[in-house]
């Protein structure tokens, strides 16, 4: 007789999972409580966007700026773009930015205002990916989807005992998710898979004595979950170097615009080299003067690369205006010019060795 050799089966994890969401859930500004009716889905998808690549803690500041100002995708499809990339300023990853304000356009002109709740259709619009789009359609729509970030990884390889590297083991790991995912409160289980891997199923030290699942956890019962994911070994990331020139005159600094598209697409920069050379030797400044090298470098890691940026400064004669193209901008309201971390950073390193950096005799 044949034997019928059958998986094991999936272990029950929605319903303790759950019971443990319901007394542990973390408050977060875009959330509605467990078991309440769903969040506007304009605020789950801002936060979501938001969320991609950054903090919970990051983005609670960013996320209450943005609905103060812009209460409903309307009011945002209709905003300055200038204004969103401002209010953005700091967060990081700019595309997104760029995509909100599409994301936001598109949903007005093409959906009346209101975002669909399927994630075909969400996987339409600006800068929704498949996370994404599974995020929203569970969280605000209460539909049945799987959503899997880097928390939701990190848990399911510990539960399942996954042994292949990532990123190699993504679609296994997507499998694995959709076997436990129920029908009834998919936003609240979602969620819970998160703050279970932001609380408890932790990168380094999981603290698996206090798990509602250390039951029915492969990777707990093997022994040092917190071996698992298993990651491939990465690349060293690369180095890269180039100059930063900060130029004023008359109490404004030179700002430039970073070229559309690229890293930093679209956002006020100070002029620079490119960032391919060696330290403060890269290119021609931009203007023949009298040039301070700061002895403070500024460093910055970016997801592919870390550079390292040397500054250099001049102060110009107030008769002697460049004629360069740009915006002065008033040193006193640099605050102000929606800079990116990195050149928030040259200003600040700036700002603190003024002194340094003297008046053109
Ligand atoms: N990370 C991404 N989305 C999140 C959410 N809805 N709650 C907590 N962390 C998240």
């Amino acid at each position: 007789m044949p034997v019928d050799i059958q998986d094991p089966p999936t272990p029950e994890i929605a319903s303790p999972l759950l019971d443990w969401y319901d007394r542990a859930a973390r408050a977060l500004p875009w959330r509605s409580p467990p078991g309440a009716p769903p969040p506007d889905p304009y605020r789950v998808w801002l936060s979501e966007v938001m969320l991609q690549q950054t903090t919970t803690a990051a983005v609670a500041p960013y996320f209450h700026r943005f609905t103060a100002r812009w209460p409903t995708v309307a009011a945002l499809a209709a905003a300055d773009d200038e204004a969103v990339m401002s209010a953005w300023a700091g967060l990081g990853y700019y595309a997104r930015a760029r995509n909100l304000i599409a994301c936001a356009r598109a949903v007005t002109a093409l959906h009346g205002g209101r975002f669909p709740g399927d994630e075909a259709a969400l996987r339409t619009l600006p800068g929704i990916g498949r996370y994404t789009a599974a995020a929203i359609a569970a969280i605000a729509f209460g539909r049945r989807a799987v959503v899997v970030d880097g928390n939701v990884e990190r848990v399911v390889a510990r539960l399942f005992a996954v042994e292949t590297p990532l990123p190699a083991a993504r679609a296994q790991i997507h499998a694995l998710a959709d076997s436990i995912t129920p029908d009834a409160r998919p936003g609240d289980f979602a969620q819970a898979m998160m703050d279970l891997g932001a609380t408890l199923c932790t990168p380094r030290a999981p603290s698996c004595l206090l798990c509602p699942l250390n039951d029915r956890c492969d990777g707990f019962r093997a022994g040092a979950p917190e071996r698992l994911p298993v990651k491939a070994v990465k690349k060293p990331r690369p180095e890269r170097r180039g100059t930063a020139y900060w130029i004023e005159w008359d109490g404004h600094v030179l700002l430039v615009r970073r070229p559309a598209r690229g890293l930093l697409g679209g956002m006020r920069a100070f002029p620079g080299s490119d960032w391919d050379g060696a330290a403060g030797a890269t290119g021609a400044p931009p203007v023949s003067a009298d040039w301070t090298m700061l002895n403070r470098p500024v460093r910055h890691v970016f997801t592919h690369f870390a550079l390292e940026l040397t500054i250099a400064a001049t102060v110009m004669k107030k008769d002697c205006k460049p004629q360069l193209t740009g915006e002065w901008w008033p040193i006193s309201r640099l605050a102000d010019a929606g800079l990116p971390s990195l050149f928030a950073k040259v200003a600040q390193t700036v700002l603190e060795g003024k002194g340094d950096v003297q008046p053109e005799a």
